[in-house]
């Protein structure tokens, strides 16, 4: 019997550069997509994949990341008072089980392959999953949930992929296909933002992982690869040297870039225009200003 995912890490130990000056006192993660902090998003989708156990690798100043999480009696004791059910349905959401979460701190941003490293003792000798919640995934199934379904499948490393197009290859870490099975792929070698003109495919790795223990030893070695920072897809690349599987998965739903200004200002229109309570004021809003916008021009 293959072992469950239950622990997934959420490494949010980056600076957020792209977001100063917010970012100075407020971590990228508490920025919210229309009321709820990304991390909401993230937590919701990691807990509809049956994970239990949630590792944050944290750094200086996500304190507000820790307070997120906490229960907040004075806050719950007033809505009591005031009949305010609704809304402390809404926070019930917010607090996490005892003992369900763990913050472990990255001392220094050395990389997306660091942070998750600085988990493994948490980790131990079981597949984990890794969520970025810069990555928001709108999607019927949660994105973690198809994966997981897929991973009890087959095992072995699966990263969430998509395609993107040639100009964008260089942000991302791109696969190199063995072949192709539809949703998913057999990885035939990863390449961390390869240089324009020579990416091996279209199809890109996004921020969401299920990973073998073994890619946690793979770092281990501490290879400074891309950018100067310690990689997760070279450790994972090096899964595949040593002939173990990892497979590309195309995952069903719309992922949205909100570690750019741009994704960040997308998601939050498209999770607005998804709300019933804000539907009809903001389409029209829009409505208005693409007119004002076409007519200027
Ligand atoms: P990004 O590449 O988006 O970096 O990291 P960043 O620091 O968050 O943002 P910018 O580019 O300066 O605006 C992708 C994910 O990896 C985490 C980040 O917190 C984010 O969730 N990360 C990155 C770490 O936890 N530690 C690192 O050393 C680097």
């Amino acid at each position: 019997m293959r072992k469950k995912v239950t622990k997934a890490i959420f490494p949010v130990a980056g600076l957020g550069t792209r977001f100063l000056p917010a970012t100075k006192s407020v971590p990228k993660e508490i920025m919210t997509l229309v009321d709820r902090p990304l991390i909401q998003y993230a937590i919701d989708e990691a807990r509809a994949a049956g994970i239990k156990e949630f590792i944050f690798v944290t750094s200086r100043g996500k304190g507000a990341l820790e307070d997120y999480f906490d229960t907040a009696p004075q806050l719950e004791a007033e809505l009591r008072k005031k009949g305010k059910e609704d809304l402390l349905e809404i926070l019930k959401n917010t607090n996490m089980d005892s003992g369900a979460i763990a913050y472990i701190r990255q001392h220094k941003a050395m990389g997306l392959g660091h942070a998750v490293w600085c988990a493994r003792r948490l980790i131990g000798h079981e597949p984990f999953a890794v969520i970025l919640p810069d990555d928001v995934i709108a999607a019927e199934k949660p994105c973690l949930q198809q994966m997981v379904e897929a991973y009890e499948e087959t095992g072995g490393n699966i990263v969430a992929s998509m395609e993107v197009s040639p100009d964008k290859a260089s942000s991302y870490g791109i696969l190199d296909i063995k072949e192709d099975m539809g949703s998913m792929v057999a990885v035939r070698g990863m390449v961390e933002k390869p240089a324009k003109g020579t990416e091996p495919s279209n199809l890109a790795v996004i921020g969401r992982y299920i990973l073998t223990p073994r890619v946690l030893s793979n770092l281990n070695k501490m290879k400074v690869g891309a950018g100067g920072e310690i990689q997760l897809t070279d450790a994972i690349a090096a899964e595949i040297e040593a002939e173990r599987p990892v497979y590309g998965y195309r995952f069903r739903g719309q992922r949205f870039d909100c570690g750019s200004k741009a994704g960040f200002l997308q998601a939050t229109v498209s999770f607005a225009l998804a709300r019933e309570d804000l539907r009809d004021e903001l389409a029209a809003f829009l409505h208005t200003v693409t007119a004002e916008q076409k007519a200027a021009q």
